[in-house]
């Protein structure tokens, strides 16, 4: 279970790395720095953060397997809901009703907040190494 969500979370993590960073050249190229928090938060979190879990996992063995799975989705449907969210909070890009880009950046920011919580127990269920 761990092995498998382990690449699960760097192939993520990897395709947000190349987003951040092309998001970071078009800002640059275009002197815009509307998306510089979606920039940041792609990068910080989608890269960083999902990968660092995804080596968390290669590394460490955990006692309960499922809650490997629900972490893993947490950490996927969080940081894209948050990074998605945020650029239609943001920048509205769409004209979108504006209740429903709030729920989205809200629900996405909450996923992701549990994903972080839930990553806390998990270095607490990895099994004993002698
Ligand atoms: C192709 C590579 C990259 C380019 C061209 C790029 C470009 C930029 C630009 C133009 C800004 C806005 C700066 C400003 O507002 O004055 C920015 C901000 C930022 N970038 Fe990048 N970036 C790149 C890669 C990265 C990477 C790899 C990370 C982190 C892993 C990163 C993290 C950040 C953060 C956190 C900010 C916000 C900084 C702040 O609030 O002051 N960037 N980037
Ligand atoms: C529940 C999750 C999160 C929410 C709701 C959230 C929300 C925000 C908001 C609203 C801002 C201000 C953006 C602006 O200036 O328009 C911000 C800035 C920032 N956040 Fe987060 N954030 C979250 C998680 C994180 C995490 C996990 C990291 C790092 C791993 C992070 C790193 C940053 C950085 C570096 C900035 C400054 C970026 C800039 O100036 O463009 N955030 N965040």
């Amino acid at each position: 279970m761990e092995q498998r969500w382990s690449i699960r979370l760097i192939r993520f993590a990897a395709v947000f790395g190349f987003i951040g960073t092309f998001l970071g050249s078009q800002m640059a190229g275009n002197l815009d720095y509307s998306m510089r928090p979606i920039h940041a938060h792609v990068l910080l979190v989608g890269w960083l953060s999902v990968f660092a879990w995804g080596i968390f996992y290669k590394v460490y063995r955990v006692k309960y397997k499922k809650l490997v799975a629900v972490h893993g989705i947490l950490a996927m449907t969080g940081a894209f809901g948050l990074t998605f969210g945020m650029w239609m909070y943001n920048l509205n890009p769409f004209n979108l009703n504006e209740t429903f880009v709030m729920l989205l950046f809200i629900i996405g920011g909450s996923l992701l907040l549990l994903a972080f919580l839930l990553f806390v127990l998990m270095t607490f269920f990895v099994e004993k190494e002698d």
